[in-house]
This record gives C-alpha cells, sequence and structure tokens, in this order.
C-alpha cells in the first residue's frame, strides 16, 4: 500500500518506529515530516497535509502522530473527505476500517508504546469496510461535511 506517514514533534519518536515497521512489511510509505523531535512544531500543518494528500488519492492511507493524537486527529478532520480515527488498541483500528471506513489513523505517541503501535496499525491495514447499513452512515457523515462547508441545506435520511 501507499501510505503517508506525519507527526508533530510530540509524535516523532513514534512516527519513526512506525515507518521502520511499514518499511519491513513491504508498504510505500512518505514521511511527510515532521524530522526531528527536538524542534517544536504545529500538529494542524501536519495533519491537514497527511489528510490532503490521503483525500487527493495520492497515497491509501495515512497515520498522523502527535503527543497524545488528539490535536493531530481533530486536524485531520478539518479536511473534507477525510475520516481520522484516533486509535489505542487493534479492535479499534479494525472497526474504524470497518466500521467509518477511516482513512486516517491517529496515534498518541506520548500514550503508546511502539510494539502496540504496530498491532494498532497491522490491525488498520489489514481492516476492510464492511459496507452495508455502515454506507448509508458514512453518507450522512460527507453530507454534513458537504453542508456545513457549502451552506446548504444538510441532506436527511428518513429510514433511521
Ligand atoms: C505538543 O506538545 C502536544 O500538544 C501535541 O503533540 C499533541 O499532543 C496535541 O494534541
Amino acid at each position: 500500500m501507499r501510505i503517508i506517514i506525519g507527526s508533530d514533534h510530540g509524535g516523532f519518536a513514534l512516527k519513526e518506529a512506525v515507518k521502520q515497521h511499514l518499511i519491513e512489511l513491504g508498504h510505500e510509505v512518505c514521511d511527510r515530516g515532521t524530522h526531528d523531535g527536538e524542534t517544536s512544531v504545529d500538529y494542524p500543518d501536519y495533519g491537514r497535509a497527511v489528510a490532503q494528500a490521503v483525500v487527493a488519492g495520492e497515497h491509501d492511507l495515512g497515520i498522523v502522530i502527535c503527543g497524545t493524537g488528539i490535536g493531530i486527529s481533530i486536524a485531520a478532520n478539518k479536511v473534507q473527505g477525510a475520516r481520522a480515527a484516533l486509535c489505542t488498541d487493534p479492535y479499534m483500528a479494525r472497526m474504524a476500517r470497518a466500521h467509518n471506513d477511516a482513512n486516517v489513523l491517529a496515534l498518541g505517541g506520548r500514550v503508546i508504546g511502539s510494539g502496540l503501535a504496530a498491532d494498532i496499525v497491522d490491525a488498520f491495514l489489514n481492516g476492510h469496510f464492511e459496507g452495508g447499513r455502515h454506507v448509508r452512515r458514512v453518507a450522512k457523515l460527507r453530507s454534513e461535511e458537504a453542508g456545513v462547508k457549502s451552506g446548504e441545506v444538510r441532506l436527511t435520511f428518513a429510514d433511521g
């Protein structure tokens, strides 16, 4: 898979570990930075860059990492078409793909270790969107997003 990964300084160390894991698995990895853990940078810049590249179709999936994973997941989710999921265990990662069709995985570099992160990444990459009723729910997310961006009336679905 083509995977783009990015972090702020708080996620730098885990980004390097995850990147190595991805390379060992044979994935094509694009490192969007940051490139050191000492220089303080702003997580919105990296969350947005990774999410935009995924939504543009330049990469299959994205991984974003900050200290907690919270700020950078919020940033990624500001990009229209991005569905970033902050996961702290493999079950969440698997379900993020299966039910939410997540296209960006967010991790907290100061929250989890590299071993757990590798398991979470594996679950995310091996996950598959289940479709079915989840298509309608993801479509609602999309219509909400489109309505918010354009100011138009939001689509609603009558079947509950
Ligand atoms: C940086 O100190 C830290 O605030 C950032 O990495 C992240 O945890 C924000 O959500």
